[in-house]
């Protein structure tokens, strides 16, 4: 799948991968912002995007360990999820997160 991270600085980044968490890829790609400091295990919120509503649908709501974590997080919104939770799969191709920081 091919994504687009926009950075906080307002910067667009391909990104393109098969396998692995989308915090990974992130990572891996050296994404500002997306930090990923526990590792992936939910418990960091170092990972946090926004998606558009659309997405958000498709990609489905987090789980309750997930929302949990963002319920912490001031900049939590209804379309927030912990990128370390969304596989990457042919599902996301396409889609566009914004980092949340
Ligand atoms: Fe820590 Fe996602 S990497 S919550």
């Amino acid at each position: 799948a091919k994504v687009i991270f926009i950075t906080q600085a307002n910067e667009s980044v391909e990104v393109e991968g098969d396998s692995g968490s989308l915090m990974e890829l992130a990572v891996q790609n050296g994404v500002y912002g997306i930090d990923g400091d526990c590792g992936g295990v939910c418990s960091c919120a170092t990972c946090h995007i926004h998606l558009s509503p659309e997405d958000f649908d498709k990609v489905g709501a987090p789980a309750e360990t997930e929302s949990d974590m963002l319920e912490l997080d001031d900049n939590a919104t209804e379309y927030s999820r912990l990128c370390c939770q969304i596989p990457v799969s042919d599902e996301i191709d396409g889609m566009t997160f914004t980092v949340a920081g």
